[in-house]
């Protein structure tokens, strides 16, 4: 008696046990499809090469990153390492040799051109070194032209400029033409105009480098504060350490290959 009593306490000992492992596997399970339905951006195997002449460059070689969703990473390294070319990759701005972008889950390599152009437009967003501004629109009308080629109604591009003008500091300056500002005040238009639509992600190619370390720091803090407060993922190449310090992530780029 005593015997059988022992073998079903085991029994029940050896079922609690696999019900434990079996809670296990599924939360693992649960953990393994969270993490690939958090990731934004994929790009898998990216290859990318210029002629030049007779000589090839490799910009790219066989490049993998994954980033998600809310996460803010910047991309480092030397001159020429590839920085530039793997974000207009992501950012689809340019076309890879071989492997792929996946934007969301929509793998952007069966994309033509006309439908990046489309993606482009509505779900991402660019920041440059340089601005990029219109010198005859003013700060109000450089947003508004972008939201509105988004087929957005006039009020909705009015309404929508203004108040992400404010939000980026800017709210009394709506008139004010690209000439007429500091580099910094640019900047932050140029910044308005890759959020109003609010993009999946925001790409920034040495957004600070014409500026100076205050003004970067104004920069900066405006992308923080868009990614804490809004979850906005963000991608942005700098050469500077304390400008990578903003960010979630580092992704160290050498000669074409992302480093460990
Ligand atoms: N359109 C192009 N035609 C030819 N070569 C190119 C082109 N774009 C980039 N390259 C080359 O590819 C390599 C990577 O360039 P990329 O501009 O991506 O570097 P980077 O890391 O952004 O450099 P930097 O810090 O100077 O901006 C370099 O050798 C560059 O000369
Ligand atoms: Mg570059």
């Amino acid at each position: 008696m005593e015997k059988i009593r022992t073998q079903a306490e085991d029994a029940e000992k050896s079922m609690d046990k696999t019900q434990k492992q079996t809670e296990n596997m599924v939360k693992s399970m649960d953990k393994i499809r969270n993490l690939t339905e958090d990731t934004i951006i994929e790009g898998a195997d990216i290859v990318r090469t210029f002629k030049m002449g007779e000589v090839e460059v490799r910009a790219l070689r066989s490049v993998n990153v994954r980033i998600r969703r809310g996460e803010f990473v910047a991309i480092m390294g030397p001159s020429g390492s590839g920085k530039t070319t793997l974000l207009n990759q992501l950012g689809l701005l340019d076309t890879p040799n071989s492997g792929k972008v996946i934007i969301d889950g929509t793998d952007t390599s069966r994309m033509s051109d006309r439908e990046k152009g489309k993606f482009r437009l509505h779900n991402l967003g660019y920041v440059f070194q340089d601005y990029a501004l219109l010198p005859e629109l003013n700060a109000m009308e450089n947003v508004y032209i972008s939201l509105m080629m988004q087929g957005k109604s006039k009020t909705e591009c009015e309404s929508a400029a203004a108040e992400i003008l404010a939000a980026v500091g800017l709210g009394d300056r709506l008139q004010q033409l690209p000439s007429k500002m500091s580099g910094g005040q640019q900047q932050r238009v140029s910044i308005a105009r890759a959020l109003a639509h609010s993009p999946r992600v925001l790409f920034a190619d040495e957004p600070c480098a014409n500026l100076d370390s205050e003004t970067s720091k104004e920069v900066l803090d405006l992308f923080e504060k868009f990614n804490k407060e809004k979850g906005q993922t963000i991608v942005m190449v700098t050469h500077e350490e304390w400008h990578a310090k903003y960010a979630d992530r580092v992704i160290k780029l050498k000669d074409g290959i992302v480093q460990e």
